[in-house]
Order: structure tokens, then sequence, then C-alpha cells
């Protein structure tokens, strides 16, 4: 497998095709924004598919092939869930129409609408409450931040692998946070009962090639892999070279030339960043989350 300290410390520009792993150098030195990686001790597809992961926002009309829908939820469903209680379910959106609508919703983001099919991943406490009541009871655990929680981890958990699944079929995705801006109009919308909210959408179709996006550097490892207690030894002069790497990456993608600590900051510096988001606590409670 790849050595973690490894990929930070040893000095290689090795050619990786010579080593018989091909694409590990190429996408390791993408992913941290590197120009010197050390050469993975294991390579496979898997981790190529996920570490060749971007976010695709412009896409093919291209139907998706019968029995892809299918294939992705069932790679969502193999994801581990809390206790097997699978506090999750998924809603499939291809009507145009519709689209429109929840693209209007989560801050009029184009791809919506684009994209051929739209998932909304739920945190669905609702099936559980239905066979409680079936059964005379109240299961006042529901009640809780903690089985929200649950609820949320396990949607968030099943969509990750249904994005690697997808990747791996050629198609794109990306996450829609935005749907989170307007709960209650969403759960209309998607005719949800109580209990049950969407945590995020997940766009789905085939990459239109020609505004295909290049993978985007992460953090360097030192900054969040800590070895055995947490440290901030290392933060600052690792963010000033991230900072760097990131605006030279921005620029290159036409896409404004901000600092990685700007952009973060900027998403959290006032309650309008958060649009509409500040008032989620009160959407859930209306929608049957009493968040105790
Ligand atoms: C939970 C979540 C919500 C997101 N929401 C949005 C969104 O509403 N719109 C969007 O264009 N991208 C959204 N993204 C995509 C991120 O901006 C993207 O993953 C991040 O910039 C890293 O880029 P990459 O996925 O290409 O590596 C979201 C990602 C996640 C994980």
């Amino acid at each position: 497998m790849v050595s973690i300290s490894a990929i930070e410390r040893v000095d290689t520009t090795a050619d990786d095709k010579a080593h018989g792993l091909p694409g590990a150098a190429d996408l390791l030195r993408a992913r941290y924004g590197a120009d010197k990686v050390a050469l993975p001790s294991a390579w496979n597809d898997t981790l190529a598919t996920i570490l060749s992961h971007r976010s695709v926002r412009a896409y093919l009309p291209t139907p998706l092939p019968a029995g892809t829908l299918e294939l992705i939820i069932a790679a969502a469903q193999s994801a581990s869930t809390s206790s097997n209680l699978q506090v999750w379910s998924v809603v499939a959106v291809e009507d145009p129409a519709r689209k429109a609508r929840l693209a209007d919703f989560a801050g009029k983001q184009k791809h919506i609408e684009q994209a051929p099919l739209f998932l909304i991943f739920l945190a669905d406490l609702s099936r559980i409450a239905r066979i409680a009541e079936a059964q005379g009871l109240h299961a006042e655990g529901l009640d809780y931040l903690e089985t929200f929680l649950v609820g949320a981890v396990d949607a968030a958990l099943a969509a990750q692998n249904a994005v690697i699944a997808l990747e791996s079929l050629g198609l794109g995705s990306v996450y829609i946070g935005g749907i989170r801006n307007r709960p209650e109009d969403v759960a209309a919308e998607l005719g949800l009962p109580p209990q049950v909210a969407a945590i995020f959408g997940l766009c789905v179709g085939y990459p239109d090639q020609t505004k295909f996006g290049s993978v985007k550097p992460r953090l360097p490892q030192s900054v969040v892999l800590h070895r055995e207690r947490y440290t901030t030894n290392v933060e600052a002069e690792a963010l000033d070279a991230y900072d760097d790497g990131l605006r030279q990456f921005q620029k290159g993608q036409g896409m404004g030339d901000s600092t990685w600590r700007q952009l973060a900051l900027d998403r959290v510096k006032s309650i309008d960043a958060l649009r509409g988001r500040d008032q989620l606590s009160n959407a859930l409670h209306k929608l049957g989350f009493p968040l105790r």
C-alpha cells in the first residue's frame, strides 16, 4: 500500500511506468500539487479511480445506460451503515422540470439541470419510526441529535461509494450541499415524510470533456495526518506552501487567484456566507427532528 510518510519525504521523480505502476506518480503529484512524490509500494485500479477524482460541473445530455442507476445504488448500499440501521434513502430525479425547481432551491446551480440524473441523499429516520408506530411505540431514541447524525453519516458513506462506482464507469458527479439552503421546499418538492431530510444532492452524468477540470490539490498530509497526538507544529508553513500551490491551480483553471485560507474564511466569515443554512436547525425541527 501507499507509504503515507514516504509520499512527502522521499525525493524521486522516477517514471512510474518503469516501476509497473501506471498512473501512480502522476496522480499523487496532481493530488498534492507536488513536483516530487514517492512511488507507492502497491497500486491498483481502485486506487487510480479514487485518486483521479474531480468534481464535474458540465455534462453531456447522454442518458445513463439502463441498469446504471441500480448498479450505483447497489454500490451505495454496500457501504458500512451504523448498526445496520440503514437510516438513509435516496431520491433519483430525472424530470427536467423537477430538476429545474431543485436547482433553484440550491442556489440556481445550472449543472443540476444539465446532469441527466440528480440524486438527493436523505437522512431517513421515518422507516424506523413507522416500524415503531406499527407496534404502538414511540422510538424516543430517534429524537436525538445522535440519531440524526447517524443518518447523515450513513448517507455520506453511501454516496461516496456511489461516486467511486460511477467514476469507475466513466461517469462524473458533483455533490450539491446547496440542497440544504431551503430544506422545507426540497422536502415538499420530493414528498418527504416527517423525519426525512436532504443532506446533499449529487449530479450524475457523462462529463463534457471540453470542460473537464483537473485534479484539485489537497492539503499536505503534514496538516491532516497527526501521529499519536494532534500537533500544529508545521501547520503555518505547510499552509503557506499550499496557498501558493492552490492559487496557481485556481489561476490555471480560470477560477480566480484566492488562497485556500481566503476561500475557507469566505465560507464562514458571516452568516450570509451560509446561504440560508444558518436556519438549518429550525428547518430540521419543523421536518420532525427535535435534535435533543
Ligand atoms: C457535501 C459536499 C457539498 C458540496 N456542495 C457543492 C455545491 O453545492 N456546488 C458545487 O458546485 N460543488 C459542491 N461540492 C464540491 C466541492 O466544491 C468539491 O468537492 C471541492 O471543491 C473539491 O474539488 P474536487 O471534488 O474536484 O476534488 C460539494 C462537495 C461536498 C463534499
